[in-house]
């Protein structure tokens, strides 16, 4: 490296280190007091801002959002991907609102094991036999008809529009399209769509039309489920099944149900925050950490000092233990919840804390609670209205691009959720998670996931709403977001902006984002026994938050190519 590098590097590293994320002025974000719009997309964004701006309600500005999502970011967006929704209405409701991807019914335990019992890792995540059965297309609708304003045609509108019209692509379009094509190209349906037909890379500028998908969704506003689930577009879903040797059916398409769950409920300090419960893991952990965290006296300590870093590491630890062993589908698995989130069993687990020693994640497993055992590239959208309702959604296909497959003839990409399964006892998934039965394949069954779609409230009004991409390092980003605001008095951009700290017991690593965190800070860490890994982004996330008088403030995170559009 030249001296001129290095000494940037260090000038950079010694200016993080001395910046205090709480109080500088990183930047003000705007308030609106109409509504807005955090997507991972700008034409997402302005999709959401569009229907607000008809007249539109939250719900219906998201689920315009959604859709646009799957013809502007495809390889997270998306029609052929699931995912969750946490709401707040106008009346003081909250509900959330599981589209998870299911297993098909064909699948089965140790379909990704070979004839020694070796996990073929590659099977889980590309090709036919990597996808769930698609949760978005009814989570949307679903949404849309129990809490939206606006007919389904019209919230859609924009989205048929970007497909059908195309759009500009922007230097990180152009990027991501060209990142994945080696593989995008192995599958002739996606060949078609993303692959230019003389074989050049994309550019920024370039006009990005979807003639199949605008068919798609305009069959979609038209005849609602039956635009997807079944009809032409389930045929074709079908028929690409049988091209690359997937084993989703058409009674599995027709059967897809989503399902409203009641949330998970914790308080911290002045907020009552509502999460996602399982099959996603987000609110539980967010709702143990939080707990034990107050145990420790976490307000106690400066923002991002060793002290809070490491308090902070030592309830996840335990927290992921018991996420990667006692979590999954509700719906399959006795989860033992209310002894999960018990105040004793929670200051029972981090009662052994010792203030300058790390735990090792070997000493730490699940812990033991009185159940009858019988027996994993993601975007993240909020709106807020003027009318109170707000909408975190967190949606996804898995890895970038999902399976890589597209249907031929209908123009978008179907997930890989299934890796999200524990596919054998003690094997990591594509985020390193090792799970248990809890989480096994079978038939109809949801995977657990880490999306975290949070809203708080303070004084019983809406103060944010937020969840993003990245594994499980989401559960994480979203929780620093939140305590960000609650304990470090952060604005929007000052909370999103603020350097990350990830821990998720096993690997037994605490990854810190790597610019930022001092070197003395690093070296306390390892005096207390961590093993610090100095990563890059921890995570991209969104973010709103409502004051008092209701301006509302957005903030997309500078790791990626967000955009908040508000009015
Ligand atoms: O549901 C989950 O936890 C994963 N499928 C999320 C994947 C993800 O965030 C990938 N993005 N970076």
């Amino acid at each position: 490296m030249s001296r001129i590098l290095l000494t940037l590097l260090l000038t950079a590293l010694f200016f993080f280190s001395q910046y205090d994320f709480s109080t500088a002025q990183v930047s003000q974000p705007e308030s609106y007091q109409n509504g807005v719009v955090t997507s991972g997309d700008r034409y997402a964004s302005e999709a959401g801002l569009e229907i607000l701006q008809k007249g539109g309600n939250a719900i219906d500005a998201a689920v315009a959002v959604q859709f646009a999502l799957a013809v502007t970011l495809p390889r997270a967006g998306n029609i052929g991907g699931g995912g969750f929704m946490v709401l707040h209405t106008d009346a003081g409701e909250i509900n959330t609102l599981d589209f998870r991807e299911k297993a098909p019914t064909r699948a089965t335990r140790n379909m990704y094991l070979d004839e020694d019992g070796e996990f073929i890792s590659d099977k889980s995540k590309v090709g036919g036999l990597a996808s769930g059965v698609p949760g978005t297309v009814d989570g949307m609708i679903t949404a849309l008809e129990r809490y939206g304003t606006l007919a389904l045609e019209i919230v859609m509108e924009p989205a048929i529009r970007l497909a059908e019209e195309g759009y500009t692509l922007t230097h990180s379009h152009a990027r991501s399209l060209n990142s994945a094509a080696d593989r995008l190209r192995e599958f002739d349906g996606s060949k078609e769509v993303f692959i230019k037909t003389d074989g050049s890379s994309w550019k920024d500028g370039d006009l990005f039309i979807q003639k199949d998908l605008a068919e798609t969704l305009k069959r979609i506003a038209t005849m609602g489920r039956r635009g997807f689930y079944s009809g032409l577009t389930g045929r074709l879903i079908v028929e690409e099944m049988n091209r690359v040797g997937g084993i989703i059916t058409l009674r599995d398409l027709r059967d897809y149900k989503s399902v409203w769950r009641e949330p998970i409920k914790a308080e911290f300090y002045d907020y009552e925050l509502y999460m996602m419960p399982p099959p996603s893991s987000g609110g539980v952990v967010m709702k143990q950490v939080l707990k034990m965290l107050s145990d420790v006296n976490i307000g106690e300590y400066s923002f991002n000092s060793a002290d809070y870093v490491h308090r902070l590491a030592e309830a996840l630890r335990r927290s992921f233990a018991d996420r990667n062993y006692w979590l999954g589908d509700p719906d399959f698995f006795d989860i033992p919840l209310t002894e999960l989130l018990d105040e004793n069993y929670l200051s029972d687990r981090i009662s052994d804390f010792n203030p300058t020693l790390a735990s090792s994640s070997d000493s730490i497993s699940h812990g033991q609670v009185n159940s009858v055992m019988e027996s994993n590239e993601t975007t993240h959208f909020n709106v807020a209205d003027s009318y109170g309702n707000v909408v975190a959604v967190n949606t996804t296909l898995n890895g970038s691009f999902g399976s890589f497959v597209t249907v031929t003839g209908a123009g978008f990409l179907l997930n890989n959720e299934m890796d999200d399964f524990s596919a054998k006892p003690g094997e990591p998934n594509m985020f390193g998670l090792i799970g248990a039965e809890a989480n096994s394949i079978e038939p109809g069954k949801r995977m657990l996931s880490s999306m975290s779609p949070t809203i708080a409230l303070k004084n019983g009004n809406p103060a944010f709403a937020g969840g993003g991409a990245g594994g499980p390092r989401i559960i994480t980003a979203v929780l620093q977001n939140f305590l960000n605001m609650a304990l470090f008095e952060m604005n929007a951009t000052q909370a999103i902006a603020a350097p990350r700290m990830h821990h998720q017991w096993l690997p037994d690593r605490l990854f810190v984002e790597g610019l930022y965190f001092s070197a003395d800070t690093v070296e306390k860490l390892e005096s207390y026994g961590h093993q610090v890994q100095r990563i890059g982004n921890i995570a991209l996330t969104h973010m709103i938050m409502i004051d008092e008088n209701g301006a509302m403030n957005g903030a997309s995170d500078s790791r990626g190519n967000g955009y908040v559009a508000g009015y």
